[in-house]
């Protein structure tokens, strides 16, 4: 712990959506939140309103951006206790048309930028023998989704790394875990449907609950997950999708 006795939470991606909705919830339970994204604009304004311990931004997109983050945000923080990888991008097309720059882009920052980060962060947990990691994944990495499989592969494979690291890291008291969505009222859920061949009312009809979930949905979970309560809970997959996982 810190100083002031506060856990330090990166959360990547977290200016808007999902990732600020973590944000938020976790600063007003006495975190030091530390948020990062590509537009400086929303980025400060969100810092603002969360009242984050700090900014920074980064397109993880970009060489060497994980290695960037992670020391800025030490030099910042002096320690990251929680790390949740939530930043990834959504691609609809048919397998054919996806493009060569779609296939590097996506996988570096839904694949590799968590993979790298883990990677740095789990130096200082093991040292301290406390450390949470959370991976936003997706429904899609569960059940497929036609048209989306880009994505769908790239949240797939959360699966084998989030068991494989609970393995490994359970004996130094540093819990992994993966929250897979269904769809969330988000921009990119927007975009998705707005760039898909059905209509806002023929996703709805898809869902068994009839409603997308709401971003605070996702955080309220991962606010348990990172709780002492919570460390018992490790290795798993939670699918948290209005139904969507039931086939
Ligand atoms: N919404 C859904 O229905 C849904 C369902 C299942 C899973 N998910 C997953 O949930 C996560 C968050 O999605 P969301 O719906 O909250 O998305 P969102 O509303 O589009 O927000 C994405 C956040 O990530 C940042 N970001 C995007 N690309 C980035 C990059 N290259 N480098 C740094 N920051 C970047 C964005 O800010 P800037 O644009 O300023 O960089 C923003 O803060 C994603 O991993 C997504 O795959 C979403």
């Amino acid at each position: 712990m810190t100083q002031t006795n506060k856990r330090n939470v990166l959360i990547t991606g977290s200016s808007k959506g999902i990732g600020k909705a973590i944000a938020s919830k976790l600063s007003k339970n006495n975190y030091n939140v530390y948020i990062c994204a590509r537009n400086l604009e929303n980025l400060k304004k969100t810092a603002r309103e969360i009242q984050a311990a700090g900014y920074f931004q980064i397109d993880l997109t970009q060489q060497d951006s994980c290695k960037t983050l992670y020391e800025e945000t030490i030099s910042k923080a002096g320690n990251i206790d929680i790390l949740i990888n939530n930043a990834g991008e959504y691609l609809y097309s048919p397998v054919e048309k996806v493009q060569e720059p779609d296939i590097q882009r996506i996988i570096k920052l839904n694949v590799e930028t968590p993979y790298k980060l883990i990677k740095y962060v789990t130096e200082n947990m093991k040292k301290n023998k406390w450390g949470r990691i959370i991976n936003i994944g997706s429904i899609s990495g569960v059940v497929g989704e036609a048209n989306a499989s880009l994505y769908s592969m790239t949240k797939a494979c959360y699966i084998g790394l989030t068991k494989s690291l609970a393995l490994e890291l359970a004996e130094y008291g540093i819990t992994i875990n993966t929250i897979n969505p269904g769809w969330v009222e988000t921009e990119l859920a927007q975009n998705a449907v707005d760039n898909s061949d059905f209509s806002m009312r023929e996703e709805l009809d898809m869902i068994p609950q009839k409603r997308f979930i709401h971003p605070d949905e996702i955080a309220s979970l991962v606010e348990y997950i990172v709780s002492e309560n919570a460390k018992g809970m490790t290795a798993q997959n939670v699918s948290l999708c209005a139904g969507l996982s039931a086939g």
